[in-house]
């Protein structure tokens, strides 16, 4: 006799259906399973004859073989203990009920009690192009399986549950959607009103946002370059609901969801500059799992004390930096993630901190300054487009009374840049001027006579490279969008201009 029913598994960010057959034929008692399991598929059947005898569910003695179809891809994590237990308990003759348009997700423990999976959203979002009309998930995985729309998810928790559900026993109510981190941001949460004075790094930080470019922000210690850069979310258009998906996709896949349903807010990810190459781009041993620039995707990846990080973290940045996409490539498997992120970085100009400020002697050598600021690669430094120094603040400024701009009042205005750009890129793949891409540069970047004149005097003084010219050009169209002017003129060029020429005053010591 042979059973089926239908499961999921993930490959990159999507998913993909995979057939769970089971047979039985008399004879010792064994349990085989086929179809290219990782070490824990195959520890399923443990846990999955352990949890039914545990709730009370007898099994003939018999010789079960299971099949994970299409048997070609390998088949991570424990998400096939559902279904298995599912096709066991039907060919036991415990469950009787039609299967056919049920799909089934989920983790065991020897109890009977069923754990979160990683990846159930893509795997639900998949489900439904499959036309299956009902998918069975863990309780813990029903927020974020509940966001996609033209399913029933019903969130189980338990086995003996789930059979008395697919029997008619009970009745339940499919899974209503959840939003994590709704709240919209309060006073409790970073505002750019907290920051007292520095009006030329606000404004730096508001161009930065309103085109996606990356920013790197130098300055003394205390400056206030960490509290900027953890402000930055906050000015950010609000997310769309097919970047919330995305990003919800990849949180997913790396178990990071905790519960909840879609992410609305754009992610804020600072990780520590001790991480690994594999902890910032991706990998990992058993399943290929997205690096913090994946988990960034559609938001903010803050790379404080910058050339602290490991030379080799900081240059598998640099591709995803300029693609939008990271390939993570392992024993025969290759894994694509989206990485569509803005970078914001800060750093002091020397080990001491006080390289250049008026205030403080700088006690540090020369070459140890330049070994310092040397750990940052001219390509990486590059592909800042944005670097802008942060000066220590004035105790004037500090107690000044005013109410200083609220992150909303910017945020105004970053929204307006940012809907001249959704209008301009409407038949373009280009989501923001920062990812304008070679053959629309043309189109997009119209510079009048003047600004003409005055980039070419900066890139013959200045020896830009091509890709700092690009970006550069890229600057002045935000700046020009800001002030809704659709022609980059002379002074958006001179102000982007400006904004690279930190590489000089430090780099060339
Ligand atoms: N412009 C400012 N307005 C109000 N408070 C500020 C400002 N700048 C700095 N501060 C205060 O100083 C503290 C330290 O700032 P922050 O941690 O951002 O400095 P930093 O430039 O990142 O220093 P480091 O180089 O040591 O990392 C902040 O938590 C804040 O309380
Ligand atoms: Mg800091």
């Amino acid at each position: 006799m042979v059973v089926r029913c239908t499961s999921f598994g993930i490959n990159g960010i999507d998913g993909y259906k995979v057939d769970v057959e089971a047979s039985a034929r008399p004879g010792m008692p064994a349990f085989d399973l086929v179809g290219l399991p990782d070490a824990a598929v195959k520890e399923s059947k443990d846990r999955v004859r352990s949890a039914l005898s545990n709730c009370g569910f007898k099994l003939p003695s018999a010789h079960f073989v299971f099949n994970l179809a299409p048997a070609d891809i390998k088949k991570e994590g424990p998400i096939y203990d559902l279904p298995i237990t599912v096709n066991l308990l039907t060919l036991a003759g415990h469950l009787h009920a039609d299967l056919s348009q049920s799909a089934f997700i989920g983790e065991l423990s020897l109890s009977g009690e069923l754990r979160s999976v990683n990846g159930a959203l893509p795997m639900v979002i998949t489900a439904r192009e499959c036309g299956i009309k009902r998918i069975y998930v863990p309780r813990a995985n029903a927020g974020e399986a509940a966001v996609v729309e033209g399913i029933e998810v019903y969130p189980v928790h338990h086995i003996v549950q789930l059979r008395d559900l697919l029997e008619g026993r009970i009745e339940m109510e499919p899974a209503k959607p959840v939003r994590a981190n709704n709240n919209s941001y309060s006073e409790l949460l970073p505002d750019f009103s907290q920051v007292k004075g520095q009006l030329e790094v606000k404004r730096a930080v508001e161009i930065a946002a309103a085109g996606g470019h990356n920013i790197l922000l130098i300055g003394p210690p205390g400056s206030g370059k960490s509290m900027l850069a953890k402000r930055v979310p906050t000015i950010l258009p609000d997310m769309t609901f097919e970047e919330m998906i995305d990003t919800t996709k990849i949180h997913s896949i790396a178990g990071q969801l905790h519960g909840d349903g879609l992410i609305t807010q754009r992610p804020f990810r600072a990780p520590h500059h001790t991480v690994t190459p594999v902890g910032l781009g991706g990998g990992g041993t058993g399943s290929i799992k997205p690096g913090e620039v994946s988990l960034a995707h559609h938001g903010v990846l803050f790379l404080d004390e910058l050339p602290e990080f490991s030379r080799s973290a900081l240059e598998v940045l640099r591709q995803p930096i300029e693609d939008g996409t990271i390939t993570i490539s392992r024993s025969g498997q290759n894994c694509t993630y989206p990485c569509s992120i803005m970078v914001v970085a800060a750093m002091n100009p020397c080990p001491c901190g006080y390289f250049g400020d008026p205030t403080h002697t700088c006690t540090c050598a020369e070459a140890k300054i330049k070994r310092y600021l040397n750990r940052v690669s001219g390509p990486l430094l590059d592909r800042f487009d944005i670097q802008v120094e942060v000066p220590p603040v004035k105790f004037e400024e500090l107690r000044a009374t005013e109410q200083s701009e609220s992150s909303r009042e910017i945020k105004e205005r970053v929204n307006a840049a940012r809907e001249l750009q959704r209008k301009r890129f409407e038949k373009s793949k280009t989501t923001c001027n920062a990812k304008i891409n070679a053959s629309e540069f043309e189109r997009f970047c119209k510079i009048d006579s003047e600004a003409e004149k005055t980039l070419r005097r900066s890139f013959e003084k200045l020896g830009f490279t091509a890709r700092a010219y690009n970006r550069v050009l890229k600057v002045a169209r935000t700046i020009a969008d800001l002030e809704r002017s659709e022609l980059i003129m002379s002074h958006h060029v001179l102000e982007a201009v400006q904004y690279r020429s930190l590489d000089r005053k430090y780099w060339a010591v």
